[in-house]
């Protein structure tokens, strides 16, 4: 069952005992086709991280977790994760990866790793975090979403490489039609220029 309130984030300890319960509320809380995506992120993200001598399993659980709080309306994402910046306020659903930390902290989950792959799925993993980044490029390139083939291929070979030219077009998408950056998101640009 759910483990109980923790404070400790030690990265040696596995977040649940029981992936299946916390794969259920991920069901309930998420629409149907999301689930799916959330099902082909957790393998692909597994795959990835394999693939680049990463903890898979972590890359999986954070695969299942990533877009528990995706759904959640507009004032349910602004009281759990309150904006950093005009982005956040103006556009509450660059904020459903802070907030899906908050929730899983509230429900007493506890792996640091999982839970900083979780919050920044939407803008982008910190340098230090490879499961991080296994859960990233697979967000951005699970087949479902029919692009970024070339990203998800690449991430199995040289994961740095994937993740710089995800980040990069993003940014550069982004710049060339005039609309802001999030800030977390030009930092992890900078770091990896
Ligand atoms: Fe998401
Ligand atoms: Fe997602």
């Amino acid at each position: 069952m759910v483990h109980g309130a923790r404070v400790s984030s030690t990265p040696e300890v596995l977040p649940a005992p029981d992936l299946t319960v916390w794969q259920d509320r991920v069901r309930l809380m998420v629409k149907p086709r999301r689930f799916e995506h959330v099902l082909r992120v957790a393998r692909l993200a597994f795959d990835i991280a394999l693939a680049n001598g990463l903890d898979a399993e972590r890359a999986y659980i954070a695969g299942i977790l990533h877009d528990i709080a995706r759904d959640l309306p507009d004032a349910e994402l602004l009281k759990l994760a309150p904006p950093e910046c005009d982005i956040d306020a103006r556009h509450p659903l660059a904020l459903h990866g802070r907030a899906a930390r908050t929730l899983l902290e509230r429900w007493g989950f506890a792996d640091g790793t999982v839970l900083e792959a979780v919050e920044d799925h939407t803008t982008g993993p910190r340098p230090h975090n490879g499961v991080s980044k296994a859960v990233y490029i697979a967000d951005v390139s699970e087949p479902g979403r029919g692009v970024n083939d070339d990203i998800r291929e690449l991430a199995m070979t040289d994961l740095d490489a994937a993740l710089r030219r995800a980040i990069h077009s993003k940014v550069t998408y982004l710049q060339g039609r005039g609309i802001a950056v999030h800030p977390r998101t030009l930092r992890v640009h900078e770091a990896l220029l």
